[in-house]
């Protein structure tokens, strides 16, 4: 066994737990680099990962369900009226500044062949602005329009958090108030090779993963956030995905509605495309309790099944856009309640004495959405999906840079129309700032768009 003088206690606990190849390349490790790998390992729960391995051979069998009920849109007088009254409410709830925004941003942009954080990535069709850019200039909007701050909160992960701080220091935070600006990291775990080992990713560093958006809730409690929230009065988060370009981050008709059914946590639901997209869909289980049933775990039969007038019974998707209150969070956290363990068998780079080579393993991740079975009052609302879904996962294809330029510029073009303004047939893309629009109410009834391909509003 080898040793390290303050280290000795650990070091045995590795080899009890059968992971001594972690020490294969000991002898050939400098001192600072020994440090290094035994300080990674002081960060390992050991008593956790049988547990997590358990995981990879039990079969996932959610809990018996039906379909979770939802808001739909509005179709009679009487809905207009409702919504219109959720609207002056959750008006009033933001103007009082108890709203703030949180964005999950500590996945990578792989899917994207993009090296850096996903944030980062140019999206606007015609600016090329990136997805942190919109989603700044629109909270920067919201701001001026309710005449408040909002603070923003920004959850990123080991492998980009450094990346993404320095890209707000040198875009001056976008004008936003720099102290209400939050960005912390989420907590990493192990993943584990197929029999349950530890994975070396160097010499001398363990391959770990980030623990999902389901960590965010530990981690705003972790980084001290949400005591600074609390401190400044915010009742309500409302929470996205770095990857949504078309996000209402802050939405009045939303808040006033979570606000109205005394939520704790509220959700935003599409009707799915087609049954295959992957999206998670809003279920209510045997125990009555609301969740989501991620796309991965559905079974197959319920995919595809239909109701009585031939739609999919499961229509309900969730595109990842809630509310949480600040003290529903709080008592998930103080209460020390843990999300459970998600699987996902994945390749992963091994180190070995031949290099670095790619191996099956296993991933676990902790999903936001199981926080929603715990809360006792919840609100699921239907959402136009041209309006607020333009999901960037992926390169070409479906969900990707393509697909969510042309929704975006289709989007503001409805904005456009909707104030009777002509666009000139020569415009191929068209695209709004958010400090010139967030919505078709922004603009201005009179504007002459220019006579070109590309044509970029602000
Ligand atoms: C996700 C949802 C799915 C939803 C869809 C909508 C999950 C498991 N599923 O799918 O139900 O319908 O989005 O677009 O999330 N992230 C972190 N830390 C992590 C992992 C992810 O911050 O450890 C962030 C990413 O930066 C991203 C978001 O969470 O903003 C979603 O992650 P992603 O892996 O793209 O989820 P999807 O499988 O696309």
């Amino acid at each position: 066994m080898i040793s390290f003088e303050g280290y000795n206690d650990l070091i045995e606990k590795v080899y009890q737990s059968g992971n001594e190849h972690v020490f294969a390349f000991w002898d050939s490790l400098t001192i600072d680099q020994k440090r290094h790998l035994l300080q990674e390992l002081s960060l390992i729960n050991f008593d956790e990962l049988n547990a997590l391995y358990a995981l990879t051979k039990k079969q996932v069998v959610p809990m018996e369900f039906e379909p979770a009920p939802f808001t739909r849109l509005p179709q009679t007088p009487e809905e207009y009226k409702e919504f219109e009254k959720a609207r002056l409410i959750g008006i009033d709830t933001i103007k009082a500044g108890k709203v703030a925004a949180f964005v999950v941003a500590g996945g990578q942009g792989s899917r994207l062949g993009f090296d850096g954080p996903k944030g980062v990535f140019p999206i606007g069709p015609v600016s090329k602005k990136t997805l942190f850019q919109i989603h700044a200039e629109k909270i920067k909007a919201y701001e001026i329009k309710f005449g408040i701050d909002i603070p923003w909160c920004i959850m990123t992960s080991e492998a980009n958090h450094t990346a993404t701080v320095e890209y707000f220091e040198n875009n001056n935070y976008f004008s936003l108030n720099k102290s209400k600006v939050f960005i912390f990291k989420q907590n990493m775990l192990p993943s584990l090779d197929e029999h349950g080992k530890l994975i070396l990713e160097s010499p001398y560093s363990i391959f770990r993963n980030p623990d999902g958006h389901g960590g965010s809730l530990t981690a705003l409690h972790q980084s001290g956030t949400l005591e600074e929230l609390l401190k400044l009065g915010i009742e309500v988060l409302s929470y996205f995905q770095v990857d949504n370009p078309l996000v209402k981050i802050i939405d009045p008709v939303f808040i006033g509605f979570h606000v109205l059914h005394n939520a704790e946590a509220s959700s935003k639901t599409l009707k799915k495309a087609y049954p295959e997209e992957k999206i998670g869909v809003f279920v209510k289980f045997t125990n009555g309790r609301v969740g989501v049933v991620e796309y991965s775990d559905m079974p197959q039969e319920k995919l595809y099944e239909k109701d009585e007038n031939g739609n999919l019974r499961y229509l309900a998707g969730s595109i990842a856009i809630h509310l949480f209150n600040t003290k529903f969070i709080e008592s998930i956290t103080k209460g020390n309640i843990t999300l459970p363990f998600h699987v996902a068998k994945k390749s992963i780079p091994q180190y070995t004495m031949n290099g670095t080579i790619n191996i099956t393993g296993y991933k676990f991740e902790k999903f936001v959405f199981d926080a929603l079975p715990l809360t006792d009052h919840n609100f699921i609302l239907e959402t136009i999906r041209e309006e607020e879904f333009a999901p960037v996962k992926n390169k070409t294809g479906v969900d990707s840079v393509d697909t969510a330029q042309e929704l975006m510029i289709n989007l503001y073009k409805k904005w456009l129309v909707q104030k009777n303004i002509p666009v000139p047939k020569v415009v191929e893309k068209i695209e709004i700032s958010p400090l010139f629009a967030v919505e078709s109410d922004d603009i201005p009834d009179f504007l002459a768009l220019p006579q070109q391909k590309e044509v970029y509003i602000s």
